[in-house]
């Protein structure tokens, strides 16, 4: 028969995201709800190899969740990559007492927890945390909406100045090797055109796209780039050769960077993490492990945190075609 779960660890890994904080809450205090310990582990797999931890309450969240970050911090550990890292884990593990495990975070930390679980029988449960919303078996990451919020509110910003000049702005925008971000906040911003890795345009679409845009009589444009495109040039390149081909554009780039990750979450995502989280705790005490817990058409889900792995979110190529019509 499973063990009892009375005590459960919570920590965040890879890159932090907006509402991570909230999922934090959601745990301990759902843990506190149904009079199961709870603590916190620092730095992801790093804090359970150094067995850095504290016990967490209710209070210990209490105004949390408006604060972007993560106050049990994040890290990607190259230890824990090891057998011997991950026995110092288990070892901490057995010592702190904790039973069972949360880990929030992307796929880096979902693999590291189903090799960890299958290795040490510690009984895992997944919550998706990302920016980049890449995850399978969820239609939504906890940060993805913030981090949306930022980019279009950040691009809006580009168009006033864009306009102003008759410029053309090449903006990258993260999502590492998934084009999440760049579709829906180009769409949401009105970008001229999209680049992401699961569609290549190519450069001489692009070229002719931007030259319609011109001689449609627009002044100024805006073209996403998801950081991960394959287009065969980083965005630099990218404004170097469309001047080099298209000499009347003037051509700006701006990579936004680390700002996507900040900030206070979204209401979206508050929700989105206290609904996961709260489910999170849940399965663990009913004696469920090394699942990920997501969101599928306003419902939540559960998936094998191998599903979890194996294939690819999908983007919806839909989006592709309604940004072609709206660009017009
Ligand atoms: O996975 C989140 C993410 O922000 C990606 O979009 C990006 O490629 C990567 O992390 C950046 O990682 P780091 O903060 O380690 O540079």
């Amino acid at each position: 028969m499973a063990k009892k779960i009375r005590r459960i660890g919570v920590m965040t890994s890879g890159g932090d995201s907006p509402g991570m904080n909230a999922a934090i809450r959601a745990v301990v205090r759902a843990c506190a709800y149904y009079n199961a310990e709870c603590v916190g582990f620092y730095r992801g797999f790093q804090g359970m190899i150094e067995g850095d931890y504290l016990e967490m309450n209710a209070r210990s969240v209490q105004n949390i969740i408006t604060r972007g970050g993560t106050i049990l911090k994040s890290a990607r550990s190259k230890e824990f990559l090891t057998k011997e890292g991950r026995q110092k884990a288990a070892d901490n593990l057995k010592r702190a007492r904790v039973d069972a495990m949360i880990l929030i975070g992307g796929d880096g930390t979902f693999r590291g927890g189903k090799i960890f679980s299958e290795e040490h029988h510690i009984p895992i449960i997944g919550v998706p945390g990302t920016i980049d919303n890449d995850i399978n078996g969820t239609n939504y990451t906890i940060g993805f909406d913030t981090a949306l919020n930022t980019v279009v509110e950040a691009i809006d910003k580009i168009r006033d100045t864009a306009s102003s000049h008759n410029r053309l702005f090449f903006i990258e925008v993260m999502g590492r090797d998934a084009g999440f971000i760049a579709l829906n906040s180009g769409i949401g911003a009105g970008a001229e055109e999209i680049l992401i890795p699961e569609e290549d345009l190519g450069l001489d679409r692009l070229l002719d796209s931007l030259e319609r845009s011109r001689r449609s009589g627009k002044t100024s444009s805006i073209v996403v780039v998801s950081e991960g495109d394959k287009i065969g040039k980083n965005v630099f390149e990218l404004a170097e050769y469309v001047k080099e081909n298209l000499p009347d554009y003037d051509a700006k780039v701006t990579v936004l960077g680390h700002i996507q990750r900040g900030g206070s979450p979204s209401c979206f995502d508050r929700v989105l993490a206290s609904r996961l989280c709260v489910r999170a705790v849940e399965l663990l005490l009913d004696g469920q492990e090394n699942l990920m817990v997501g969101i599928v058409n306003n419902r939540m889900e559960t998936c094998s945190l191998e599903q979890a792995l194996q294939s690819k979110h999908e983007i919806n190529k839909d989006l592709l075609r309604i940004s072609d019509i709206l660009s017009i």
